[in-house]
């Protein structure tokens, strides 16, 4: 036992030391004290050339600290499926490095197709612990741009075409990722809704969409997630690109919002000193700076917030004010990355990554048609599998632009099946016709030859003869990652399925009746044989364990819960942004050649307004091929009548629906009840109905569970464009709960006071 007086000798001696360490360190690394005082401290001790060089990069990807303080580098990366190989330090061009290879999870319209938060969560933990091993700082992702149109290439780096399933899936996300003490950097901030003319068009758009549909998920991640970046876009709003843009980001993201984090320019997305200094941007990277073209070294001095603006500070012409303010939100993230001794260290490819990848995989799937229960296959009864298609043996994490992955390893949908069904069974794959051979991205090679010179037809005549002589068809087709289908840069030309696979699909349906149609993309295509084909799946881009995941599904190991994140029109006619918008742009600037350079700008106008994805498929009645919130199991679930705590609400009241879900099936399995709300009566325009909430049960055989909906009055409000507020007007509303928009089980009504 230690006597009092050696207790008090102990103390005095910890205590003398800890005063003799705290008297010599300096404030900014003194852990005692409050970040905002260390923030402060650092900042009064940095030259104004250090304050300049930590606002722009270094490198393509990199940052630099303060050396002399000590203060680190910051290490950006891509983003937002798996953390992108390294590069070099001026070029896009891979660096050589062996040790930088990575699980790739499921695309974000998979994870946000699981209508899970847990899911994101997880999702978020994984990638987070992968970029914090890889010794990256700030995670370029997760974007958030609503899908407006199926062309836009860039779709399956996004969650969907709704503010709110967006909203509710991101923030899980985030909050993975940053309990890594990486920082997120949630994109692209706003308005990027098409790849076509991304840097060279003007969004016109009236404040209420604006507010209603685009920019709540960009909210909800900087509000409810606290994301610590955000990454400006590429695109013009009010003739300001949206990466220093006035309204954007100081009126509504800094202003309105409250925001103290740091605004990244996208990747070459500055082109104005002045509006970089004034309009709210922090961090400028990529930029092709006057004379310097695209990828020329040692470009960074001449960013518009390096050089450019140490000379107008020099020349009095600007004050120090605004760039005190860019270095203290970036020594902000310092103190959360970087500087954050409390972090932990991360992993690569742990056995818990690949069961989490293959997870969300499974809970991604959507199994949008299953007539004649075709799956799941019945193992015991089949001999012969013919799995056709280019997508069963394509490599889909290489490609696609920015999110292209150097993996440990994919596991293909050919082998995927090969591996679950094989023992039992013989698999034998045709390839069914030829789409893209590539397989190369900045360097990253996918290592595979698909060249294959036969000719159409004898390609679909090997793959009939094969369907002939099978019990089941697996064809695994859908889009891939090059340019013009799911990929950055360009938007797809059309909505039909590329390289003759319609035809490859109807010529299988011919023959053979248990035909499964698995489609790989990360948007919707037309269907011209939905009614030749009794089942169809939708399974996006799975990443490392995609074979394994939708050979999980066809089994039945797995049963599918996955529901559309986005609605798919029958034609593309029937989308909103295509029937009244405009898209790529404005027509008579199109016909005189606008959009070509950023000295000739396009305008788009978003006609549709509020009416985008379901919201214009319900209020105009037009019936999509499958509808947003779509997804079947391979069991039955009943849902109960629906309930209200009350019938009436003040404005700060709440409400709750309670709702029974009942699995009547013979198979354990997950459902998603869904919470659509519709105004009855209104004195603006509002959508039939939309979502305010959800929740994803798992029931066994036989089981009930009851799900809860709590709401206020934010659930019921639009945006009032002239007094730039949410309104929500007293009278009548619905609550309609289902499970997908175009299939509402029951009703209640209520009124607000
Ligand atoms: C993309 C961003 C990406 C950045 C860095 C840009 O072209 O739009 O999403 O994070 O490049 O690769």
């Amino acid at each position: 036992m230690l006597k009092k007086t050696t207790i008090v000798s102990l103390f005095s001696i910890i205590s003398a030391s800890y005063m003799a360490q705290n008297t010599t360190l300096p404030v900014y690394l003194d852990e005692s004290k409050s970040i905002e005082q260390r923030v402060q401290d650092a900042l009064s001790r940095m030259t104004l050339e250090e304050k300049i060089a930590m606002i722009h990069a270094q490198s393509k990807f990199s940052s630099p600290g303060v050396p002399r303080l000590g203060i680190p580098e910051f290490w950006t990366t891509d983003g937002p499926h798996g953390v992108r190989p390294e590069v070099m330090w001026d070029e896009w061009d891979q660096a050589g490095w062996t040790n930088d290879s990575i699980i790739a999870y499921p695309a974000l319209t998979a994870l946000s197709a699981t209508w899970n938060k847990k899911m994101s969560w997880n999702y978020g933990k994984a990638l987070g612990e992968e970029a914090r091993y890889r010794k990256k700082d700030i995670l370029l992702g997760p974007g958030v741009n609503i899908y407006r149109t199926p062309l836009n290439g860039r779709n399956f780096e996004y969650m969907g075409e709704d503010p709110y399933l967006t909203s509710k899936m991101v923030v899980p996300y985030i909050q993975g990722v940053q309990s890594n003490g990486v920082a997120t950097s949630v994109k692209h901030f706003a308005l990027n809704n098409q790849e076509m003319f991304r840097h060279t068009s003007n969004v016109i758009i009236d404040d209420r969409t604006l507010h209603e549909i685009y920019l709540p998920p960009f909210k909800a991640a900087v509000t409810e997630g606290d994301s610590w970046t955000i990454m400006g876009a590429y695109d013009y709003y009010k003739g300001q690109i949206a990466s220093h843009n006035k309204y954007l980001i100081n009126d509504i993201l800094k202003g309105k919002w409250g925001y103290k984090g740091v605004v990244v320019s996208d990747w070459g997305a500055a082109n104005n000193t002045e509006q970089a200094i004034h309009n709210g941007l922090d961090l400028e990277f990529g930029s092709w700076t006057n004379g310097l073209s695209e990828g020329n070294s040692n470009a960074y001095d001449s960013y518009y917030l390096a050089k450019p603006y140490l000379k107008l500070i020099k020349e009095g012409k600007v004050g120090t004010k605004e760039l005190d303010d860019k270095v203290t939100r970036v020594l902000r993230l310092a103190y959360k990355t970087t500087m954050n001794k409390n972090k932990p260290f991360g992993n690569i490819a742990s056995e818990e990554h690949k069961a989490i990848a293959k997870e969300i995989g499974e809970e991604g799937i959507v199994l949008l048609k299953n007539q004649g229960n075709v799956l799941p296959i019945d193992i015991n009864k089949t001999k012969k599998i013919a799995v056709i298609g280019e997508n069963a043996i394509k490599i889909m994490t290489v490609g696609g632009g920015s999110s292209s992955l150097k993996v440990k390893y994919e596991t293909l949908p050919l082998d995927g099946i090969k591996a679950r069904f094989g023992k039992q069974s013989d698999v034998q794959f045709a390839r069914g016709y030829v789409g893209d051979i590539g397989g190369e991205y900045n360097g990253v090679k996918s290592g595979q030859n698909l060249k294959d010179d036969r000719s159409p037809q004898e390609l679909l005549n090997e793959a009939i003869e094969l369907a002939k002589k099978s019990d089941y068809v697996i064809f695994v087709g859908g889009l891939n990652k090059a340019d013009f289908q799911d990929s950055e840069g360009n938007d797809r030309k059309s909505y039909g399925l590329p390289y003759n696979q319609d035809n490859v699909i109807s010529a299988l349906a011919k023959v053979n009746k248990n035909l499964a149609v698995v489609l790989v993309s990360g948007n919707a295509v037309a269907m011209p044989w939905l009614n030749e084909v009794p089942t169809i799946v939708q399974a996006w881009y799975l990443g490392s364990e995609a074979g394994n995941s939708i050979a999980s599904i066809l089994a039945g190991d797995a049963n599918p819960s996955g529901k559309l994140p986005f609605t798919f029109p029958v034609k593309l006619e029937d989308n909103s942004a295509h029937q009244l918008g405009e898209y790529p742009g404005n027509k008579a600037e199109l016909a005189a050649g606008k959009g070509k350079d950023q000295k000739n700008i396009i305008n788009i106008k978003y006609n549709e307004g509020i009416l985008v994805g379901y919201r214009w498929h319900d209020t105009k009645k037009i019936k999509p091929l499958f509808s947003f919130g779509h997804g079947l199991s391979y069991t039955t679930f009943e849902f109960g009548k629906a309930k209200a705590d009350k019938t009436t609400i003040s404005q700060d009241d709440k409400i709750t629906f309670t709702v029974s879900v009942k699995n009547t099936g013979k198979k354990a399995g997950a459902e998603v009840a869904q919470l659509y709300i519709s105004d009855v009566k209104s004195s603006v325009q509002r959508p039939a109905k939309e979502l305010k909430g959800f929740e994803k049960v798992y029931l066994n055989p036989g089981e009930e569970k009851e799900v809860n909906f709590t709401i206020d009055k934010t659930a019921l409000s639009f945006y009032d464009a002239e007094k730039q507020d949410w309104v929500a007007e007293a009278g009548d509303f619905e609550a309609q709960i289902g499970n997908s928009s175009d299939s509402i089980k029951t009703k209640v009504k209520f009124t607000l006071k």
